[in-house]
């Protein structure tokens, strides 16, 4: 797959993409990245990118210019036309369904503003339009990091064990079990016995159990997407009663 990005910060993806397991990935040709600095389509001398709203107010608005003519130039880099996605705290939720979405297409071009926002008719470009929480940050680079993180160790060959991406938080919906390595003791804290005993299938069921457990502790809005069985109800129940008394233990 590859990415691209379109930003007047463009240095600062390179650490991190080529760092660590995204780096590995890169170079082994699992995806691959370019930045491209939005400056390049201004024609002015000081290459301006920003201008004050009509209508007045504080602060200044990407101008749509440069934005039209560098998604215009990226795009025409390559046959295949690009996803693209813009960011702002007003876009749909990224989550790990939409980082599962993305992770089926060729190519994805993330256009990233700064300042206070972009003009208005900028997002007549996007394919869509992503926040990544309801917080405000300073620019839309850090949130084009986020979703090409989570898309890329989804591809296959990203992580070294294939299996390690089907298991994690979000995938069935609920968030992931506790784990433990060793030592089996430490300070004073020792490890869930199950987990020692070789049994695989009590393995799993106490896993499914420490899902549950931590869901309805820390996340409860999701089990209303998942369905249970009976018993598994009761788990949530009895979790959600032990709750109210005497805090979080999962
Ligand atoms: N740009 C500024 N804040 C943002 C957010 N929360 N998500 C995505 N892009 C942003």
């Amino acid at each position: 797959m590859l990415f691209e990005a379109i930003s007047v910060i463009p240095e600062v993806y390179g650490s991190y993409v080529d760092a660590s397991i995204l780096g590995r990935a890169r170079k082994k040709g699992v995806f691959d990245f370019e930045a491209y600095d939005l400056r390049t389509w201004t024609h002015d001398r000081h290459r301006t990118v920003d201008d004050a709203p009509f209508g007045g107010g504080q602060g200044m608005l990407m101008k749509p210019g440069p934005i039209f003519e560098a998604v215009q130039a990226v795009g025409a880099m390559h046959e295949e036309k690009p996803h693209t996605i813009f960011f702002s705290p007003c876009g749909k939720r990224f989550d790990q369904a939409v980082a599962k979405r993305l992770s089926h297409e060729k190519r994805i071009l993330f256009v990233c503003g700064r300042y206070e926002g972009m003009d208005e008719r900028c997002y007549s470009l996007a394919d869509e339009v992503l926040s990544i929480g309801d917080y405000v940050l300073t620019g839309g680079e850090l949130a084009s990091l986020v979703v090409m993180d989570a898309v890329v160790r989804l591809l296959p060959g990203a992580l070294g064990d294939e299996m390690s991406a089907q298991d994690e938080s979000f995938s069935d919906g609920l968030l992931e079990y506790a784990q433990y390595t060793r030592p089996a003791e430490f300070e004073g804290m020792g490890v869930p016995a199950v987990l020692l005993s070789g049994d695989h299938g009590k393995v799993a069921a106490w896993r499914r159990q420490s899902s549950l457990e931590r869901t309805a502790i820390w996340r409860p809005d999701l089990l209303s997407g998942v369905e249970l069985t009976p018993s598994e109800e009761c788990i949530v129940h009895a979790v959600q009663e032990r709750e109210g008394q005497d805090g979080c233990t999962a």
